[in-house]
């Protein structure tokens, strides 16, 4: 493909010529673009600048937060207050909402993130990114933490940033999955995938294999399937891969297929899964659908959820159609 269109370009063409997206979404998609621009520069400069290590605080769900889970949070805020296109913002690393402080406009959209996907990687070096969902404030009511109860169904927008070996970064408007590498010397965005698609089949899971005595049957029973190999029930090998940041191993099955799982495990039975559905499970699942994959939670479409809190947790199933429905099929069946 040519190396010719900016995010700018692909923006403006939404706007103009789909009317897939308002002036103001355009801001926010470029804003939040610009932010991760901010969040690669620290990422980048590692122990130089000071951003590894631990703050020693904890976020609202008992995770030591990072240095960078706090630089990306604040990034993010700084960079969306005051363009006058949000109502409020939501983050994993915020008890409560952030509304849009009175001195600057208030806009019509509400933007959820994790500002650092993969925290447990950023001292290593390893993969880590930014995932964000947009949704719309449509009640006309004062704007609270309700507002955002709205079903994935709903985004308007979502994406992510993957900061590895290139600073990538995906979106969907509702229009398929494009993606954009970070032109360092230009300082630009410059789309390298337009039409991302998830191969149906696949040969390659990523799930945390070191929970498996804990998983429920339907989810054993899947990946023992995979593990027998040639001479088990699938007839082919499967090879695995487990990064630890959602973003990177999504990022590998929006590139080459894949399946990535983070189930219910009963360890805690009371909790649904480990990921968060607004600002994790969401977005993620936006984009695979839009690339012609499934997100399921073992046993419906996680777009279909009706959250019922900020911070909810869900379990995770998304990647290469196939072998999402079969989880599915699997997770029923054992019902
Ligand atoms: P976060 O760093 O935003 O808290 O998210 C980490 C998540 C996700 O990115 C990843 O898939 C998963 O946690 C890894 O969990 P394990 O360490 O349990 O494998
Ligand atoms: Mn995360
Ligand atoms: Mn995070």
């Amino acid at each position: 493909m040519t190396h010719n269109v900016s995010l700018t370009r692909y923006l403006i063409e939404q706007q103009r010529d789909n009317g897939r997206i308002t002036p103001q979404l355009r801001l926010l998609i470029e804003i939040v673009a610009r932010a991760c621009k901010r969040i690669a520069i620290n990422v980048n400069k590692g122990e130089l600048g000071g951003v590894l290590g631990s703050l020693g605080t904890e976020n609202v769900q008992g995770e030591v937060q990072k240095k960078l889970d706090v630089i990306a949070n604040e990034v993010l805020i700084e960079a969306n207050e005051w363009g006058g296109h949000l109502a409020a913002m939501a983050s994993e690393e915020m008890d409560d909402i952030y509304t849009v402080p009175n001195r600057y406009p208030h806009g019509e959209y509400l933007l959820l993130f994790d500002p650092l996907d993969g925290s447990s990687n950023i001292d290593v070096n390893v993969s880590i990114g930014t995932i964000f969902s947009v949704l719309q404030h449509r009640d006309g009511q004062e704007v609270s933490a309700k507002s955002f109860l709205q079903p994935g169904c709903e985004q308007v927008a979502a994406g992510y940033c993957v900061y590895g070996p290139q600073t990538t970064l995906v979106l969907t408007v509702g229009n398929g999955v494009v993606m954009f590498t970070l032109d360092r010397e230009q300082g630009s965005w410059v789309m390298t995938e337009d039409k991302v698609r998830i191969p149906e089949d696949t040969k390659e899971f990523a799930i945390n294999m070191s929970n498996m005595r804990h998983w429920a049957p339907p989810v054993k029973r899947y990946i023992d399937e995979c593990l027998a190999g040639k001479e088990g029930p699938r007839g082919k090998d499967f090879n695995m891969r487990w990064i630890a940041s959602m973003v990177a191993d999504v990022h590998r099955i929006l590139t080459r297929g894949g399946i990535f799982m983070y189930p219910w495990d009963k360890r805690e039975p009371g909790k649904p899964g480990k990921l968060r559905l607004m600002y994790e499970a969401n977005p993620m699942a936006f984009l695979v659908e839009q690339a012609g994959g499934a997100a399921t939670d073992g046993r419906q479409r996680i777009l279909d959820i009706p959250p019922t809190e900020l911070h909810q947790r869900v379990a995770v199933v998304l990647g290469s159609k196939n072998e999402v429905e079969r989880v599915t099929a699997y997770h029923h069946e054992a019902a």
